[in-house]
């Protein structure tokens, strides 16, 4: 149980930032500080909530980041450029804001003498193009240089490196976390579960990049959080990385869109469209070490999860 804490979020104003607000807000001071880039806490429950202090700032700027962060026991860090399509168009501001994003808030959280937990979102995008039950052991891979997509991976992969060298150099007490295909409520940009969701709701056609057989394995994004919650409290998950996700949702996208479908009644097409870059042909976890180390279990399967984002959609303003 974390309770009288300041905890500082990155990305603050973020999709998974937004759950797991709600989970610490009771009983802690939270700092939300984003550029708003994107933005899920505005019209959420927690938006005005009087444990909430929401600083207006970028990553890129170390001067206020430092020292909007004075005082915080616990540093979440999940301000990134995420999303294929943006990271495609916007190469540069991706590798600026993950490996200088990354590296001025782990500075910061050192000159601030941060004691607790520093989380560090890295991506399941640094087992590359073919992962399959893939182990924190294995090796890391990268894809051809000038192919923009593996831009975010290496970005992120920078950034875990440096997690771990601020751990070893300076005892900063770093945890790891690699999402595997995180979903649920909240979620903005331009991910697949939430683009078919919409559609699916308003019965609009629902266009698949490639032709549908890249496989993948879904984490609901409660149960993504409960392993964010155990990265905080459990002190052996210091140092380390960790692959969170549900290696049990694994289907192809094609699958995920006539699942989506199904599961909403909806009268959608499915359009195919040529891919925009390198795509990923299998992505799924060995969530083993998140397993024996944390004691996390992924629960929600990829039905229930679907119908309960799809609330959330169904009740958003028009
Ligand atoms: N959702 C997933 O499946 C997934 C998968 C792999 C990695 N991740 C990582 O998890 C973290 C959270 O992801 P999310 O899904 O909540 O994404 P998100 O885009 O909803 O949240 C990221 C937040 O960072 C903020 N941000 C962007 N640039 C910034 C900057 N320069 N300064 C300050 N804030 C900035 C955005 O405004 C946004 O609110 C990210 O680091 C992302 O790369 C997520």
């Amino acid at each position: 149980m974390i309770q009288g804490k300041k905890i500082f979020i990155t990305g603050g104003a973020g999709f998974i930032a937004n759950t797991l607000i709600g989970n610490l807000i009771g009983d802690n001071q939270i700092v939300a500080y984003d550029n708003f880039h994107r933005d899920t806490l505005t019209g959420s429950a927690f938006g005005k909530h009087p444990n909430l202090t929401i600083v207006r700032g970028d990553v890129l700027d170390p001067d206020l980041l430092t020292k909007s962060m004075e005082g915080a026991d616990i540093v979440v860090h999940a301000a990134a450029i995420a999303g294929i399509d943006t990271v495609v168009k916007d190469p540069v501001k991706t590798m600026r804001v993950n490996m200088l994003g990354t590296a001025n808030a782990l500075e910061a959280a050192r000159i601030n003498g941060m004691s607790e937990r520093f989380i560090d979102f890295s991506t399941s995008e640094v087992f590359g193009s073919k992962a399959y039950r893939v182990s924190e052991e294995q090796e890391t891979v990268s894809g051809s240089v000038g192919e923009a997509r593996w831009v975010y991976a290496v970005s992120k992969l920078a950034g875990e490196h440096l997690a771990h060298a601020y751990f070893k150099q300076y005892g900063l007490r770093t945890v790891t976390v690699r999402p595997f295909n995180v979903y649920g409520p909240g979620q903005t940009g331009e991910g697949a579960m939430q683009t078919f969701i919409q559609r699916a709701l308003n019965n609009e056609t629902i266009y698949i990049t490639g032709d549908g057989s890249q496989i993948r394995a879904w984490c609901y994004v409660d149960d993504f959080v409960e392993a964010l919650m155990l990265c905080l409290e459990c002190p052996e998950a210091v140092g380390h990385s960790f692959n969170i996700g549900n290696a049990r949702a694994v289907i192809t996208i094609l699958g995920l869109a006539q699942t989506v479908c199904r599961v909403l009644g909806s009268k959608s097409e499915i359009v195919f469209r040529p891919p925009l870059s390198a795509d990923i042909a299998v992505r799924i976890p060995s969530v083993e070490k998140a397993d024996e180390v944390l004691g996390f279990k992924a629960k929600v399967d990829l039905e229930e999860g679907v119908a309960r984002t799809a609330e959330y959609f169904r009740q958003l303003p028009a």
